[in-house]
């Protein structure tokens, strides 16, 4: 499905000349071109949301286009906070969304306990192995 695409440009030529790419995105197979950045094959595919916020979940995705704003952070061939629109799209390429990340306390926690400082949170964290900070 390449519904959003231009097929004949006057400066970057004609898409029957481009040699087509797969690769997947959240394990779903699809086709781009070559010269495509990631952000261009997943509009041209219809894919809009490239993340969601970490902590708040909102949808996140195509912001500047230029490298700037980091909006288009996603997990790619398992190297997290790759930049989808700087980046060139490549055969067998293995893009997965961001998520949002697991909370570091209780989501119910009163705020009160909620530590005010980052030795207050190294502290909490004392004893939960996996998600102590290295201080
Ligand atoms: S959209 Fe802004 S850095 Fe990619």
């Amino acid at each position: 499905m390449n519904n959003n695409r231009i097929v004949k440009h006057p400066v970057l030529g004609d898409l029957e000349n481009k040699k087509p790419i797969t690769f997947t995105y959240d394990q779903k197979i699809l086709q781009g071109y070559e010269g495509d950045t990631i952000a261009s094959a997943l509009l041209a595919n219809g894919i809009r949301l490239l993340r969601v916020h970490e902590e708040s979940g909102t949808p996140r995705g195509i912001y500047c286009n230029i490298g700037h704003c980091y909006e288009c952070r996603m997990k790619v061939n398992q190297t997290s906070g790759v930049r989808a629109c700087l980046t060139e799209l490549v055969e067998d390429m293995m893009i997965e969304s961001g998520k949002m990340q697991a909370l570091p306390f209780p989501q119910n926690m009163n705020a009160e306990d909620l530590p005010r400082t980052y030795a207050e949170f190294a502290k909490k964290c004392a004893g939960k192995k996996e998600d102590a900070p290295h201080v």
